[in-house]
């Protein structure tokens, strides 16, 4: 079945279900390869040396464009990644350049690095020290999305609904998706993804197999894995995925890429999805 995608408030056909390529080193290019010829279609990855390998990235879209699936059947989308989340000693651009001017560094590396003319989605992996700051970021994000070189701009790791809405308010252009951990620390972020929902802003979580373990063990979730012959994780992807949360996944795993794009193999009742739903929603 091919990959379903949502299309966002900026009008990118984004695929429902990411391939994350964080921590795969020098196995990237073959894990990333291998996850689109399996079926995947969105990549997320970061100009952030100290945990993601971009350029192993762009080996595995050369690789894949020479078989066939070109750069316009993918989904790209890499990060800004601030000083602070930076490994001191192998910084992507000038440390010492202004806020703004490492955004379009960085943004020049990710190209390079990616081997591409343009990217789908440029996230902030962070807000700045204050709202000032991100706004820095951003507008020089905003540069780069108005010269036509990203298709829609994003922001990750904002747990503060009041920093969400300040950015909003102050944004010429909309964040299109929040990339946030998905875990009961931060109630499942259900009054800021209320927020993004009316706002059309696409929710993509991560951490969230590996958070939830109490969601993948619950009974509800047991007996619908039971009922449709499908594992607890495909199970919980696929009611996010219903419920238009966009899950990262970064397996390593040849049988995991398999069954994690089975979820658009099968549909689950309405009750089922507001059961499972009712684990991580507010009351
Ligand atoms: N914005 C940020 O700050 C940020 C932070 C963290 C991650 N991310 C992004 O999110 C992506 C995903 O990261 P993650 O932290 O959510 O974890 P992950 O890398 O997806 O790891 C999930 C774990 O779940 C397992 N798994 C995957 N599919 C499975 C399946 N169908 N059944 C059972 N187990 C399965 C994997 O094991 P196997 O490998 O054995 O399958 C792995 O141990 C990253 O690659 C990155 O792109 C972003």
């Amino acid at each position: 079945m091919p990959m379903k995608n949502i299309t966002t408030l900026s009008g990118v056909a984004m695929p429902c279900l990411l391939y994350g390529s964080a921590w795969k080193k020098d196995k990237t290019a073959d894990l990333v390869a291998a996850a689109v010829k399996y079926g995947f279609r969105g990549i997320d990855t970061a100009c952030q040396p100290k945990h993601y390998n971009e350029a192993g990235v762009g080996e595995a879209i050369q690789r894949l464009s020479s078989e066939g699936i070109t750069r316009k059947d993918l989904y790209i989308q890499t990060k800004f990644t601030p000083l602070n989340g930076q490994d001191p000693l192998n910084i992507p651009y000038d440390r010492k350049a202004p806020l703004s001017e490492q955004v379009a560094q960085s943004f020049e590396v990710s190209k390079q690095n990616l081997g591409v003319s343009y990217v789908d989605g440029l996230i902030l992996h962070s807000p700045l020290e204050n709202i000032d700051r991100s706004m820095i970021a951003w507008q020089a994000m905003e540069q780069i999305y108005n010269q036509g070189e990203i298709k829609q701009i994003g922001i990750s790791n904002c747990y503060d609904l009041e920093m969400l809405k300040q950015l909003y308010e102050a944004a010429f252009i909309k964040p299109a998706v929040l990339q946030n951990r998905f875990y009961q620390d931060t109630n499942y972020d259900n009054e800021i993804r209320k927020w993004c929902q009316e706002r059309k802003i696409i929710y993509q979580s991560f951490w969230t197999l590996t958070a939830n373990p109490q969601i993948l063990a619950n009974e509800t979730v047991q007996e619908a894995a039971q009922t449709y012959q499908k594992t607890a994780a495909q199970i919980f992807f696929r009611v996010l995925v219903d419920i238009g949360i966009v899950p990262l996944t970064g397996t390593c795993s040849d049988k995991h890429m398999k069954e994690d794009l089975e979820i658009f193999n099968f549909d689950l009742p309405i009750a089922v999805t507001q059961e499972i739903t009712s684990l991580f929603m507010s009351n």
